[in-house]
């Protein structure tokens, strides 16, 4: 029966099979013995990688369950520049609504997350750093564990990565890395490495900046600095490496690892509960394209990796979260688990861009059809030019590098001082362990402020337009420059939670951006920062004026404004199934199992219990490594 099974799916695994997704395969023979010792509910960027790891032990059979397909393919997927376009914003984006924003003027934002194999790396902008040592360290202290701290973590870091050490060209462009951060061995799966294209206004918006250069984004310390970001791309020929390319595409023809693309999973199946026992999942439930329902069975470990909205759907859908919002759903409740989807978390994205009479920018290629067929060649025949690479520096600031008057900041920090408890009774949904859990998240980085030793923001350099007006036709046809600006450390706090039975339905997301005073504050700086920054000298040499925010936005009320009226998502969901203690209103333990089930694991991004100062990416490779590392269980 194994031997069937296994046959029955190799015909849905990716492959150079035929493309017969549209009828995967019958079912009608199927038994209930396509049994697996692990089960991975989305083979994203921890999903796919945890499953890698796991299958390095012949012994062990492991089944993926994902959503999208192989998309590996693509030319908008694996050539660096075109990171964004075509399938990356339509098919390959779950594009999750929010409820509408009362704090961003009653907006509905988009939260784009990849639907593919890989997940988020797939579709995302390959910017490659490592936050803070003291969050990681942080999370460590938070779950009383020291295997969460960053000296026990690195190992991980670079176990996920083949790192390749910038050459001269590079280091010439600012390009900087310490050895000892880094490794480049048969062990490691994603490549990672730095652009070969160059735009000479990045370098000089570096200098035009005052923080200092950074030796490495990716050595715990980026808070303050400015630096090249590394890349999660193949240094050999220019293109992306997602987690497929690092985890998946060497290692598909292993027998005991069969993955399914194109299949929602709809929820877990569980052992009958009986009075004390403890809950155990026995298998998984999913839907093929053509509507019909399957199982597959579990012997050890369901590894729940769908994403921080993806996760606590299926958790929800299964019984497992807060019985109210359950039973308002039309779920019965099997296990009372009440922070299911709460401590919702996503960074927070804005902008500032000029005009610039640098002779080229990203922008060239859309405003000038020679450059772009040159530009095309050379990537296709060379692997140069400006599509090999998605070049981005990067700035992390701290609070004094935003706030210039110490006068204003303080009045800020005790302002938020005050309302500690206020606030994260607002955000705990009634809930007394996850007001304590939000408490101590606030203390913990109120610290890092007052010390003026982490970085509530990120301000990075685009060579090209980047802001509100995505449109390329509702803009002026002329050449930018700008600068994101990122809200890394926002003290509000949203949810998402299922609200019908239905697994096709799209969950109610609210990640009440802005509901923290503290957050426009800072990010309001940011922006203003951002514009300054475009002004400065050596920068002033190629500003050519203001697009946006815009001449008419000159008061900081203005400008407060603006942002309600044009911020965003900046993709970086988190926190929805926190590693935290029952006590604080975690969801997970620190073994990243869910408190009150023997056999179910959450691996990806949704387990972070606290926004960290950093894109995601690197540090969700990281939770996947260490958990499938000896001694994690
Ligand atoms: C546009 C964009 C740009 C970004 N830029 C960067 C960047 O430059 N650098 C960086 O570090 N980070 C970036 N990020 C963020 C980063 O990519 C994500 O935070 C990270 O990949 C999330 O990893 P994850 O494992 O938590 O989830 P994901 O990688 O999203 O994996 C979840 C997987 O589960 C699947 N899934 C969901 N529900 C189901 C279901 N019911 N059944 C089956 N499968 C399901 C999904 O299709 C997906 O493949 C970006 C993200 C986006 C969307
Ligand atoms: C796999 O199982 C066989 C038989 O039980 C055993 O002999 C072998 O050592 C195992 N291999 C690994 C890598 O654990
Ligand atoms: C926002 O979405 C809601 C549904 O959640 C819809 O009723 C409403 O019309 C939308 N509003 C806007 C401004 O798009
Ligand atoms: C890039 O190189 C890797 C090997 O390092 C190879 O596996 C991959 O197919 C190449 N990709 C393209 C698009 O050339
Ligand atoms: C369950 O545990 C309770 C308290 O420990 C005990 O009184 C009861 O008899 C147990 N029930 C079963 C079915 O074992
Ligand atoms: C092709 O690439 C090499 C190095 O990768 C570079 O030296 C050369 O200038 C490139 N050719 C063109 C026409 O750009
Ligand atoms: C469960 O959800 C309801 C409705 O959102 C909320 O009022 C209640 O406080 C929650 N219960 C717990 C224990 O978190
Ligand atoms: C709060 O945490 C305790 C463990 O410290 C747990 O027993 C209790 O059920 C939790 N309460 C809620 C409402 O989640």
């Amino acid at each position: 029966m194994q031997r069937l099974a296994r046959g029955l799916l190799f015909a849905l695994t990716l492959g150079p099979a035929p493309p017969a997704f549209s009828h995967p395969f019958s079912f009608e023979s199927r038994t209930l013995s396509a049994r697996y010792d692990y089960v991975v509910i989305g083979g994203g960027n921890a999903g796919i990688a945890v499953a890698s790891r796991l299958t390095e032990d012949s012994n062990v059979t492991v089944a993926v369950i994902e959503a999208g397909p192989n998309a590996e393919d693509l030319p908008e997927v694996f050539i660096p520049g075109l990171t964004g376009a075509a399938k990356s914003f339509s098919t390959l984006n779950w594009a999750y609504k929010t409820v509408p924003q009362e704090n961003f003027g009653g907006r509905n934002t988009s939260i784009a997350a990849g639907k593919a194999l890989g997940g988020g790396t797939i579709i995302n902008s390959m910017i490659h750093p490592r936050a803070e040592k003291k969050q990681y360290d942080g999370w460590g202290i938070l779950n009383d564990d020291p295997r969460w701290t960053w000296d026990a973590l690195l190992p991980y870091f670079k176990k996920s990565e083949v790192f390749t050490p910038p050459n001269d060209f590079q280091i010439e462009n600012d390009a900087s890395y310490m050895d000892e951060f880094h490794a480049s061995s048969a062990e490691g799966r994603v490549k990672v490495g730095f652009p070969n294209y160059f735009f000479p206004q990045s370098q000089l918006w570096a200098s035009a900046t005052d923080f200092e250069p950074s030796m490495d984004l990716a050595n715990g310390h980026p808070q303050g600095t400015v630096g090249v970001s590394p890349n999660a791309l193949d240094a050999r020929n220019n293109t992306r490496c997602s987690a497929v390319c690092g985890y998946y595409t060497p290692f598909r023809d292993r027998p005991n690892l069969d993955v399914m693309t194109d299949v929602l999973a709809t929820r877990i199946i569980w052992d009958p509960p009986s009075p004390n026992t403890t809950l155990r999942a026995v298998g998984v439930e999913f839907r093929s394209k053509d509507g019909q329902t399957h199982q597959v069975f579990v012997r050890k470990e369901v590894i729940l990796s769908a994403g921080a909205i993806g996760s606590p759907k299926i958790l929800e859908l299964s019984g497992v979260g807060n019985a109210t919002i359950l039973k308002a759903a039309g779920i019965n409740s099997i296990l009372e688990l009440p922070t299911v989807g709460e401590n919702f978390i996503d960074h927070v994205h804005s902008w500032a861009n000029s005009f610039t009479t640098a002779e080229y920018t990203r922008d060239s290629l859309k405003l000038d059809a020679d450059l772009d067929k040159q530009q095309q060649r050379l990537w296709y025949h060379n692997r140069t030019g400006m599509y090999s690479a998605a070049p981005r520096s990067l700035s992390l600031a701290l609070p004094s590098q935003l706030f210039e008057d110490d006068d204003e900041l303080n009045e800020v920090l005790e302002d938020t001082r005050r309302d500690v408890e206020y606030y994260a009774e607002l955000f705990s949904n009634g809930n007394k362990n996850l007001t304590r859990g939000i408490k101590w998240q606030y203390n913990f980085a109120l610290k890092g402020w007052e010390e003026d030793n982490s970085a509530p923001v990120e301000l990075n350099f685009e060579p090209g337009y980047a802001g509100p007006t995505k449109n390329f036709a509702d803009r002026p046809a002329r050449k930018f420059s700008s600068i994101n600006a990122v809200l890394l450390n926002p003290f509000s706090r949203g949810r998402t939670h299922i609200s019908s039975p239905n697994p096709t339905d799209m969950p109610v997301i609210d990640p009440a951006y802005y509901t923290h005073p503290l957050d426009v504050i800072t990010h309001v700086k940011a922006i203003q920062r951002a514009r300054e920054m475009l002004r400065m000298p050596p920068l002033d040499g190629i500003y050519d004026g203001e697009f946006e925010p815009g001449a008419d936005v000159d008061s900081e009320e203005a400008l407060t404004e603006w942002a309600v009226d044009t911020s965003g998502s900046d993709n970086h969901i988190m926190g929805s199934l926190a590693m935290m203690p029952e006590e604080f209103g975690g969801v997970v333990d620190s073994e990243l199992r869910v408190y009150g089930i023997e056999n179910v694991r959450v691996v990806d991004a949704s387990i972070i219990p606290f926004p960290i100062s950093a894109h995601l990416s690197a540090t969700v490779y990281m939770i996947a490594e260490r958990v499938c590392s000896p001694g994690a269980t």
